[in-house]
């Protein structure tokens, strides 16, 4: 049976230029940066063999895995899909006559099998633009491929496919209701903080310092570049980092396109919100606007090649401060990189993750926090009602579902706060 109609499979436009000034009307793109060159230096160091021991952990080896795993998008999807056809085969004859006159059920699951290998491609070309980025030979990673799979590895599934979800959370139109919960909320606490960071229209000097440990696939830190703030995110994921970079490298709007729900069947209202193409960027990207600087936050501006120690004016935790293996840890981090006077900008839940040294409720980690020495500053009445009555944080719906079509919704109570560091 042909492929229904309301599967169109759009092609990837894949385009490699990295600093070309973007034009019809799309924002300007610089041609270079010294602290971008300086810290792609330093990436390169840090990702280089001989730094520390190798094993799983060494961030070359997590550059490889999650290469392998983006390699193997289609062979992955298409082996939980097989186990959707062997499952259908269950079905009685009667149901199956029934179920391909009125839905062409084998052709959808064909439908499925196609959009799969459109996202292949854009897999593809996101290990193409890693391997350039991070200077990886191509046969190294075969190899490391060979090795790991002779170890009896799979690829991992649920990571690139998670990585192709915050594309729409990040930089489609569909993830708007999303950012729209969280963005003005840290965006106009930024503001206020800072309301004379433009001197006579332009940017002062130095420039007011934010951090954005966390970043996904970086769409909050180029708004607040946007604002005339100096950015720098970071991310300890490589499958978001390797998403990330290949934006960098295909900044113009619309450049990519991807079916990010196929591999869910659950919570669709209809076939075709599930097929559904997602185009992104929505926004063109100024690659050198914003300084990505990979590794865990809890060290990455900590060691002596990168002390970064009360450097930053602000720091915002978007999503982020629950994802800790060690909360205090991350509290310590927040702590050691602002100077006295400076502020921390937090928005998200606190959804704790497996195997955490410590889980504390809001109210504790407010006592923790004040006892590390920061004070309340007023938040803006967009990230929500009062919490609690005494205290200065809000709260406000904020959905982390990718999909805003779908049938479920899952969102938490984010809550927000301004703090300044007093001592
Ligand atoms: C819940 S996601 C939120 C991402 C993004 N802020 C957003 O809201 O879409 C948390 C992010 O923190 C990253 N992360 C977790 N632990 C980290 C660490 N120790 N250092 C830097 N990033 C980390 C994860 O890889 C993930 O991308």
């Amino acid at each position: 049976m042909p492929i229904p109609e309301y599967v169109q499979v759009h092609q990837v436009v894949v385009t490699v230029q990295q600093a070309e000034n973007a034009t019809n009307g799309e924002a300007p793109i610089n041609l270079t940066s010294p602290r971008h060159e300086e810290e792609k230096t330093r990436l390169l160091s840090f990702l280089s063999r001989s730094n520390g021991k190798w094993d799983a952990h060494h961030p070359r080896h997590r550059l490889l895995d999650a290469l392998h795993d983006y390699v193997r998008y289609e062979e992955r999807q298409t082996a939980e899909l097989g186990k959707w056809r062997r499952l259908y085969k269950s079905a009685s004859a009667a149901q199956k006559k029934l179920l391909e006159r009125e839905v062409g059920y084998t052709a959808k699951l064909d439908a499925v099998a196609a959009l799969i290998a459109h996202n292949q491609r854009l897999c593809d070309a996101i290990v193409e633009n890693g391997l350039r980025f991070y200077a990886v030979d191509r046969a190294e990673l075969d190899d490391h491929i060979r090795l790991r799979e002779a170890d009896g590895k799979a690829a991992d599934r649920v990571s690139v496919s998670q990585a192709l979800k915050h594309y729409v959370r990040d930089w489609a139109a569909g993830g708007r209701g999303e950012r729209d919960a969280a963005f003005p909320c840290i965006l106009q606490a930024l503001q206020s903080l800072f309301p004379d960071r433009l001197a006579d229209g332009e940017p002062p000097q130095p420039a007011v310092k934010v951090l954005l440990p966390g970043s996904g696939v970086g769409r909050l830190g180029h708004e607040i570049a946007a604002l005339s703030f100096e950015v720098t995110s970071n991310e300890w994921s490589m499958y978001m980092n390797l998403a990330y970079r290949y934006l960098e490298a295909n900044p113009r709007v619309a450049s990519s396109n991807a079916h990010p729900f196929i591999d869910n069947w659950s919570h669709h209202a209809t076939t075709a919100d599930m097929f559904r193409g997602v185009t992104f960027p929505d926004r063109a990207i100024d690659p050198f606007a914003v300084l990505l600087v990979e590794g865990d936050f809890t060290n990455a501006f900590t060691s002596t090649k990168n002390n970064r120690r009360q450097h930053f004016d602000v720091i915002v935790t978007h999503f982020f401060i629950d994802t800790a293996r060690n909360l205090m840890a991350y509290l310590d981090t927040i702590h050691a990189l602002l100077p006295v006077g400076g502020y921390w900008v937090n928005f998200g839940p606190l959804l704790y993750g497996t195997g955490p040294y410590v889980q504390l409720s809001l109210e504790e980690i407010v006592s923790v926090v004040f006892a590390m020495g920061f004070e309340f500053v007023d938040a803006p009445e967009v990230c929500g009602d009062l919490t609690f009555e005494n205290q200065k944080i809000r709260g406000r719906e904020a959905v982390y579902g990718f999909n805003e079509r779908a049938l479920v919704k899952n969102a938490y109570q984010a809550q927000a706060w301004v703090m300044r560091k007093t001592r």
